[in-house]
Order: structure tokens, then sequence, then C-alpha cells
């Protein structure tokens, strides 16, 4: 199938926001993205890239033949729901989404976005409590829907909406007395948590301040929402770090790889009390296509997939952290700090011209990388489970180079970037 770039970039500057063509022309170079396998893209102009960003989607790589044949399976016999009848690939995506977790918090709702599930945890949350305020943490990243958002801390995300957010405290990620200094005036509705801010620059919370956070939450009756959306489903090692931390959480929140990067489905496990309303009317929460049946046939093979490759993900760790720290230290002048777990890593720049500078370099040079929604400086590197040891050393080779590059333009032209 051929692609015509230019009629792809004419369409989005005509009928999307302008500003995604740009963008996109400039990390494509004028090409789009045409198909993908595996770990690698290949553009229109039939260069191909690895694919260590995709907003953290791709764990599986692109096209994983276990989820594709699922999902092609499903696809022939029953791809939509009628809503009235029971539908078999929901309640096996349902049955398979709690226990992937145990069955520790067996109730679930599933959605297609990461935001859906945190609109429906804290809902849920508010209306279990009958309390409206809802503790998020500075920094966080939950969505950008109005109730999500409300979670979500970055300022220039809420301008001009903070009137019509719900009520949301944010509190120091460091102080952990902070979230008893609320909970304990009886008004939280819930405590939502991000074990690690992929989106604020990678940052994982204090294991010993979350647990103080929950103790606190627990004595006060207020439900704990564990956001593993971007850092759960191995991305950080862990299936969910919160429950492997023991932390006492009441929902975990998962989305972008549940669907194998095939087909978008996201999901949240839920203790009995806190699913409590759906329990008793489950028309207070639903949408057309949540739990539809082309997603879910994709939930079992894609976290039996992700299972199969856990332990590759911990020699792709090792690789990662060795490599970027060999690379921050040859590169003082452009990086600031490297930090990460699993398959998240984060890459300080030393400003937010040269990170977009780099990302835009690094994708002309075969490598695409993520930026971090709340902090311009950091660029995020998230290899697939699926990297070979060759991918690894040409994605930091690229890098190296495009530091080095990146590094002898500045001195040419002598700016401050
Ligand atoms: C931690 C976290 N929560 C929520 C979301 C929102 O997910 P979505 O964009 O799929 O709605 C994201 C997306 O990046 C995320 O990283």
């Amino acid at each position: 199938m051929t692609v015509d770039a230019g009629k792809v970039f004419e369409r989005m500057r005509a009928h999307l926001p302008p500003r995604l063509a740009l963008t996109g022309s400039f990390a494509g170079q004028g090409a789009v993205e045409a198909s993908a396998q595996g770990s690698r893209v290949t553009l229109s102009d039939g260069r191909r890239a690895l694919d260590f960003g995709s907003y953290a989607v791709a764990l599986l790589g692109h096209r994983h033949p276990d989820v594709v044949a699922a999902v092609r399976a499903q696809l022939d016999v029953m791809p939509t729901s009628t809503r009235t009848l029971a539908n078999p690939a929901a309640a096996e995506a349902a049955a398979a989404l709690s226990g992937y977790f145990g069955d520790v918090l067996p109730r679930v709702y599933l959605g297609l976005n990461g935001s859906d599930t945190v609109e429906v945890a804290t809902k849920l949350a508010r209306l279990v409590t009958g309390r409206r305020r809802v503790l998020a943490v500075e920094g966080a990243f939950h969505g950008k829907t109005l109730g999500a958002l409300a979670l979500t801390h970055r300022p220039e995300f809420r301008r001009g909406l903070e009137g019509s957010l719900a009520e949301c405290v944010h509190v120091a990620a460091d102080d952990p007395d902070a979230v008893e200094r609320y909970v304990r005036n009886g008004d939280v509705a819930a405590l939502v948590v991000e074990p690690v801010q992929g989106e604020n620059g990678v940052r994982a919370l204090d294991r010993r301040v979350l647990a103080a956070w929950c103790a606190s939450a627990g004595r006060h009756g207020t439900p704990v929402i564990a956001d593993e959306i971007q850092c759960g489903l191995r991305r950080c090692g862990e299936r969910s770090l919160a429950l492997t931390w023991g932390l006492p959480v009441d929902a975990v929140l998962v989305g972008k790889p549940l669907g194998g990067g095939v087909v978008p489905l996201s999901g949240a496990v839920f203790s009995e009390r806190l699913y409590r309303p759906l329990t008793a009317d489950p028309f207070l929460h639903s949408a057309t296509f949540g739990g539809h049946p082309l997603s879910c046939a994709a939930l079992p093979a894609a976290l039996r997939a992700i299972e199969e490759l856990a332990p590759r993900g911990r020699q792709i760790e090792t690789a990662m952290r060795t490599g970027l720290r060999r690379i921050a230290a040859v590169h003082p002048h452009a990086i600031a700090g490297v930090r990460g777990r699993g398959l998240l890593w984060g890459l300080d720049l030393t400003g937010p011209a040269l990170a977009g500078e780099l990302m835009v370099g690094l994708a002309a040079a075969g490598l695409l990388v993520s930026p971090c929604l709340s902090r311009p400086t950091t660029l995020r590197l998230m290899p697939p489970l699926v990297a070979s040891d060759a991918d690894l050393a040409e994605a930091l080779a690229v890098l190296d180079a495009q530091l080095t590059s990146a590094a002898r333009a500045t001195v040419a032209s002598g700016t401050q970037r």
C-alpha cells in the first residue's frame, strides 16, 4: 500500500489541529508512518525507525502475532456487541485482568482510554464515600478529560478551565504527612497516586511516603487508587508496582499496552467496596464501546505475551541503565540526568529547545522517542519487550551520535538551548 504523505499533511492541516501536521512533518522529514512490525516502523519514503516511543503503548512492539491472531479471530466471529446479550470476550477479558493481579481486586471496568478509568474510579470513590474532594500528587498526569484533568497537575493543561474542574488538592511528593493533614478532616473521597510519574519526567514516588499516605487514607476511610496506566503491566518491571509494594489500594488502573499495541483498551480492577455503586446499578457508569469485543479479545493474549517476555524486560532494563549512564557521562553539557526503571527511561536535557531538537533529530536518524507531557526538558525512551540486543545497541548509538551533533551545533551557533 503506497501512502501519499503530501496528501496526509494537507488533510491534517485542513481538518486536524494544524500543529500536529507541522510536528509530524518535522519528525518524519516529510514522510509519514506507513506500516510497523515488532520494534520497527516503516515510513512512507521507505526508511525504517526503531520505536522506543509510542507514548508507552507499544510494550509488545507492533503487531505482536498472538495479539493480532486473537483480534483477527474475534473480527471473524463478532467484532461488536449487542450490549443486550452477554458477551463472552468481555467476560473473559474481565476474568483475565482480575486474575492477572491475583484476584485481589476482583471487580473490573473496561474502557478504551486511560482517562476512562480515572473517570470511573474517581466517580465511584465519590459515590461510595459521599465526599467530593480528591487528593493527587504534584506533577501527576492522569489524563485530559474534564474529570481526569482535575487531577492532572500541569497548569498549562488546566488554564482557562480551573472553574470547571472538580475539587482536587495536589500534595507534595516528598511529604509523608501531607495526606494525613487532609484526610483527617473526613472529607476526602480518594487519594490517586502514580507510583512512577511517567509524564512528569519518569519520577518514582518514594515507597515509604506512599505507604505513609496509604496508612493515613486507610485510617480515615479514603480509598486509594493506583494509576498504573503508564508504569504498570511490566513497563516498570512489575505487574503492578502498588500491589508488589504491598500498598493497600482499592483500585489499579491500566491502559496503554493492555490492548497489546493493536487495539484501544483500558481497564481497572476494584475492591468490592469501591465497586459497590456498579454492583447496585451497572448503568451508573457505562459507555457504548466499553468492553468492546474486538478490544477485549486482545487482552488475554496481550497479558500472556507480556508475561512470556517479562524476563527479557529485565535484560533490557540492565542494558538501558548501563548504556544511558555511559552516554550521560560522555555528554554532560546536554544531559542533566537519567532516571528509569524497567522499560521506562527519562533523559533530562539541559533545556526544552534541546529536548525538542533532539527528539526530531533522533526521529530523522531512525529512533522514535516520546516527549514528557508535563516536563518539556525530558525525553522518554521506552524500548519494547521485543527489542533485540542489536536494536538496543543501535538505539544507544543513534542517541550518542545525535547528542554529539547537537553539541557541535550549539558550539557553532553559540546559542543557549
Ligand atoms: C499515568 C497516566 N494516567 C492517565 C493517562 C491518560 O491516559 P489516556 O491518554 O489513554 O486517556 C496517561 C496517559 O499518558 C498516563 O500516563
